[in-house]
């Protein structure tokens, strides 16, 4: 088969469509021929030689896939040669085949066509799993997106208002806030211009957010902090502005706040699998009924996936960007 290799860490141009052994499904494991798979920002850090994979990953980039089963390992029951589906990989996406736990497929929901649907797995278990299992948002609560017109700040949107929440986003340019409001937020913040603070404080007449989903990290520790509500709980998934920052104890201590941070990749195949099946039993049957659709920016030839990271690294786009194989 193909895939994307990275023969040096580097630049796009270090992304190279290269002819590799298949893979084989062991214990537990289906091989899935892949016609897409969607690129994330763990992918760039990869590509850059800061994320290898976790032990017993694939060498390849790509969290996520979608395509048809080609066979079926051993001990694996409940799913067929043929069935499509999508999935939550630790990695190896970006390639034409890629052995995939059982715990970690999904079927197609219904109404989505089979290349787009490499755009959901990765954002409804980052989303699900951190708004609803660990901040438990709940109807009437306010819920901030940091980044709201990126692929997870999309679908984040949209299921904090499926849930009845009110939702606020940040995000760099007047065209990704109406992006934004287009899927439902409420109160769009451009950050660029404006100190969501201020804004968050005027918009919920000085109450705050009683979940933040943050993807910056230590730049925006304090000022999360200080636009949690009382009982707010900030849930930190992205580091995009740095790791190491100063946390005002006294201030989450008023407001008997909580601060948690969790990464996907490297959880357990169990904790993944709890994850998707929760994904299945609540997201999947918004997806068929049209109240959460996946947004798709672009889709690049996977052979081009050097140009699918220049889009994500200029941050032009809006949603997700993905990468179809010579199977679509
Ligand atoms: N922990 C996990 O398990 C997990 C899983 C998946 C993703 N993530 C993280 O979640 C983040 C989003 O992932 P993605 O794949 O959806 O990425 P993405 O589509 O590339 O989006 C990143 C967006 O962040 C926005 N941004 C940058 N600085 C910002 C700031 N200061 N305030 C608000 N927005 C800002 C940019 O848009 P603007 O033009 O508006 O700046 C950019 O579009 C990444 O940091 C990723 O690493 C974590």
């Amino acid at each position: 088969m193909h895939a994307i290799t990275i023969p040096e860490p580097g630049g796009p141009e270090a992304l190279v469509w290269a002819e590799v052994p298949d893979p084989v499904p062991g214990d537990g494991e289906v091989l899935v021929e892949v016609v897409s798979s969607a690129v994330n920002r763990a992918d760039v850090l990869q590509r850059q030689g800061f994320y290898n994979p976790p032990p017993g990953a694939s060498p390849y980039p790509g969290l996520e896939c979608a395509g048809r089963i080609a066979a079926l390992g051993p001990g694996v029951t409940g799913w067929a040669v043929g069935d499509e589906v999508c999935a939550l990989l630790s990695g190896g996406g970006y390639a034409e085949k890629v052995a995939v736990p059982v715990g970690q497929l999904l079927p197609v929901p219904h109404g989505v066509d089979l290349t787009t649907a490499a755009a959901l797995p990765e954002v409804t278990a980052t989303v699900w799993s951190n708004v609803f299992m660990v901040a438990h948002l709940r109807p009437g609560e306010t819920l901030l997106v940091h980044g709201g017109s990126s692929g997870i700040g999309t679908m984040a949107i949209q299921l904090a208002k499926a849930v009845g929440a009110r939702v606020a986003v940040t995000a760099g340019s007047p065209q990704k806030l109406a992006e934004c409001a287009a899927l439902g937020a409420d109160i769009l913040i451009d950050y660029r211009e404006q100190d969501f603070v201020a804004e968050l404080e005027k918009a919920t007449g000085g109450a705050g957010a009683d979940v933040i989903l943050d993807i910056v990290g230590a730049k925006y520790l304090d000022r999360n902090v200080k636009a949690l509500a009382v009982n707010g709980r900030l849930a930190i998934i992205g580091l995009q502005g740095g790791v190491k920052g100063e946390l005002n104890l006294g201030a989450l201590l008023t407001k008997r706040a909580a601060v948690t941070a969790t990464s996907l990749r490297g959880r357990p195949l169990g904790e993944k699998a709890s994850i998707i099946a929760a994904v299945r039993e609540h997201v999947w049957p918004l997806i068929a009924d049209g109240v959460v659709r996946p947004v798709v920016d672009r889709t690049v030839p996977m052979a081009d996936a050097a140009e699918a990271h220049r889009v994500l690294e200029s941050s032009a786009h809006i949603g997700k960007v993905l990468l179809a194989t010579p199977n679509a």
